[in-house]
């Protein structure tokens, strides 16, 4: 009694101790943090001092090695120029014994400036993680960071310092095959999923070795090529960019990236790499990015293709102008760039400018203290592939995976199945799971084959069709071991290549012979769960019509064979939800579930926006995704805000009411009903992702704040109107609940404010 008394008397003591104690923390934590950017200015500052002007051009580019990610270079005697110091980073260079190689030319340089090597590490590194859209299917953010987190570490250990990656250009367009490098079609998720693989990549310490710079990708507006065809032009309207494509390159940045990628395309009328407005107004200027600029890969050189440049020596001019610090590939900065600076016609301070946001990365890397300090053999061996990353790829791939139907319960697959009739070269390719931009160790991929054969049932595979031609493969066999069987499980999909870039398709249906297959299967009447393994949005009415139960696995990755087999018996409840719209018919591309409201909304009646012979509905819409559990929702309420950022809470209850535990992402969407400006008919402003036990309800609540209601005007002014909202929460982007609110106040803020 007497304690209590005692502790409630010096609680408030004890409190104000503690504040001073944390505040004294704080502040001692955020003065080494100056200190240390005090050291950084100072060493960098003294190295330029005793650069020529060659050296700091040098430090600007970039040279692949050993294969291409694009185009044949001419790379001229390029460890050479590593040893006279005119080379400041390498692509394509991997292993710490190569890593340490190419580091000891470097060091033979006269100020020993280390080099930086940079890699496409998308998804995962030796040990494969599924691809991009795929991870963003699980709408789990943790997941997501657990993923980034784990391909730094492993790349790190392997001698990269810097990852091509995130890739957060929105798509529409699922014929662009690099939508399977994203998080698909909405800004909103787009912006969360770019936070945690940056958070996930660089950690909160890049000089840890563990972790590594990410690259924010391609700015800007690269996922919106005319009619999905790779590289073409985009025709953008400022505006548009602002509320569908710019957020998740924002975010990134804000989530604290080091360094950001040109894209290849033009962005009103100016290609990117050279691109005043994009890179040194938005991105330096506005958004105050202070790490560096890298082009894609040629891209500066591809200016002159253009037509924006009449040749190498205007595309370096006009590069160094616009804020392009590191040039990938081609030369125009190595040829042009010392000489325009000694004939005045660049001034020093933008080379110097670029130099010194190269130099800091490599210095907050540790790279001036230990060059080497990556490229550890013993590391490499410990972590690259370890124990630890197979169950990190394991955890991210089975919640990947999403549920699109399952007709009488078929999934999961009870005890009593005894045979199972597993149909589909695609199951048994590793090759094919490991997907495009892969660096994944093939050897040690679990196909869902190899997978499938440890698990306690008799399996009678067939191939089904060619993997290479789609031919249908000894269609009766197949068939007399689907009748004996208790379950087929039919893989069918794209190839693992056919996603990613150079990958677009004028046709993304699943191959006719495949769903053929599909049909004469299920016709058996032997139960048939399809498997869909794709790295887009793909068509595949028949063959989804046919299957009573159908998982979209995606390329899932070193792991694919025990998630899919551990969604199939149910030892994971798949949770996993659509980040992009699935296209019912080729006419509805670009398909995408937040399109503006027209004078002549869409609908099915006459005089309404739609096709004549194509309904607007897609196969399955945005945030669409089913669990082996039911959620109901019930009792959606719009309640006060605390009268100071937050104007309105969404409250919504949500209930397993099924029989098994399971995970639920409750999606919050908002319309503005009236507004100065056209506004889509709903755009995902919340998520959540819960899991509950049978019979457990719980209540979300999403506070609405400026950042739910407003939208960027033509001049990338920040407005929120006030006037009518609709509030709808639900489980997909076509399923929900919905209330009104009514804002009082609007607000204008310019770009800089935000
Ligand atoms: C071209 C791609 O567009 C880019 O994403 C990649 O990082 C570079 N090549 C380097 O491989």
């Amino acid at each position: 009694m007497v304690t209590r008394y005692a502790l409630t008397l010096l609680r408030p003591l004890l409190m104000a101790a503690s504040a001073v104690f944390f505040m004294t923390v704080f502040q001692s934590c955020a003065s080494s943090q100056d200190d240390e950017e005090r050291r950084m200015d100072r060493f960098v500052s003294s190295l330029m001092k005793k650069m020529t002007i060659e050296e700091k051009v040098g430090q600007l580019v970039q040279i692949p090695a050993n294969f291409t990610t694009g185009p044949e270079v001419e790379t001229g005697d390029y460890k050479k120029a590593i040893a006279e110091g005119y080379v400041g980073s390498m692509l394509n260079v991997e292993g710490a014994a190569e890593t340490r190689k190419y580091q000891e030319l470097a060091m033979q340089s006269r100020l020993k400036i280390p080099l930086l090597f940079g890699k496409d590490v998308i998804h995962g590194y030796r040990t494969g993680f599924p691809v991009p859209i795929g991870e963003a299917a699980s709408f789990d953010l943790e997941a997501i960071e657990r993923s980034a987190r784990c391909a730094a570490r492993e790349a790190a250990a392997s001698g990269i310092h810097w990852t091509f990656a995130p890739m957060v250009d929105v798509g529409w367009d699922s014929r662009w095959g690099r939508v399977m490098e994203g998080a698909g079609e909405d800004p909103y998720y787009g912006a969360a999923v770019a936070r945690a693989r940056v958070r996930g990549f660089q950690g909160d310490d890049l000089s840890d070795t563990l972790t590594i710079l990410s690259c924010v990708k391609h700015f800007a507006a690269y996922g919106a090529p005319i009619a999905g065809k790779e590289y073409n032009s985009v025709d953008m309207s400022m505006g548009q960019f602002a509320n569908f494509y710019m957020l998740p390159y924002k975010a990134g940045i804000e989530a604290g990236a080091a360094t950001v990628m040109s894209a290849f395309n033009d962005f009103c009328s100016v290609p990117c790499t050279v691109n005043r407005q994009l890179l040194r107004d938005i991105l330096k200027d506005d958004w105050g990015f202070d790490g560096f600029v890298v082009s894609d890969y040629n891209s500066l050189g591809e200016v002159i293709n253009h037509r924006c440049a009449a040749d190498g020596r205007e595309a370096a001019r006009k590069g160094i102008e616009a804020g392009l610090d590191m040039e990938m590939s081609t030369d125009c900065y190595s040829s042009h760039l010392a000489g325009l600076v000694r004939e005045k016609e660049v001034p020093m301070k933008l080379l110097d400018d670029a130099v010194r946001r190269i130099l800091e990365q490599k210095y907050r890397l540790g790279l001036f203290e230990d060059p080497f300090r990556y490229s550890s053999e013993a590391r490499e061996k410990s972590i690259v592939s370890s124990a630890e990353s197979h169950a990190d790829a394991l955890y991210v791939s089975e919640r990947s995976v999403v549920l699109l139907k399952n007709e009488g319960n078929i999934l999961p697959l009870s005890p009593d199945v005894k045979t199972v009739a597993l149909v589909g070269g695609l199951s048994k390719s590793a090759h094919d799971m490991c997907a495009k931009w892969s660096c994944a160790d093939e050897r040690l991929a679990v196909t869902l084959y190899d997978a499938m054969m440890r698990r306690d049932v008799e399996v009678l595979y067939n191939e089904g069709y060619n993997l290479d031609t789609d031919e249908i493969l000894d269609m009766e066999k197949t068939l007399a071991d689907v009748r004996k069987a208790d379950v087929a499980v039919v893989a069918i999909g794209e190839r693992g290549e056919y996603s990613g870039e150079m990958r677009s398709r004028g046709d993304i249906e699943i191959a006719r012979e495949q769903q053929e297959l599909v049909q004469a299967i299920a016709a058996t009447g032997t139960p048939t769960v399809v498997l869909l393994m794709c790295g887009r949005p793909v068509i595949f009415n028949e063959a989804r019509q046919a299957a009573g139960s159908v998982l979209c696995t995606w390329w899932l990755g070193s792991e694919a064979g025990n998630a899919i087999c551990n969604v199939l018996w149910g030892d994971y409840n798949p949770s996993g939800k659509l980040p992009a719209t699935f296209p019912l018919h080729h006419g509805q591309i670009p398909i995408y579930y937040q399109y503006k409201s027209t004078g002549r909304p869409a609908s099915n009646g006459w005089w309404h926006s739609r096709y004549m012979d194509i309904p607007n509905e897609p196969a399955y819409p945005f945030g669409y995704g089913l669990s082996y559990t039911e959620f109901s929702y019930s009792d959606l309420q719009v309640l006060p805000g605390d009268g100071k950022d937050v104007h309105a809470r969404v409250s919504v209850k949500v209930a397993n009411t099924g029989s098994r535990s399971g995970e639920e992402v409750v999606q919050l969407y908002v319309r503005d009903e009236v507004a100065a400006i056209t506004r889509p008919v709903k755009e995902l402003k919340g998520f959540r992702k819960i899991a509950l036990d049978p019979g457990e309800t719980a209540e979300v609540v999403f506070d609405i704040t400026d950042a739910q209601l407003g939208f960027w005007t033509e001049s990338l002014e920040y407005v929120v109107e006030p006037g009518d909202f609709t509030f709808m929460a639900g489980t997909d982007s076509e399923h929900f609940l919905s209330g009104g609110f009514t804002l009082e106040e609007s607000l204008h803020l310019k770009m800089k404010e935000r």
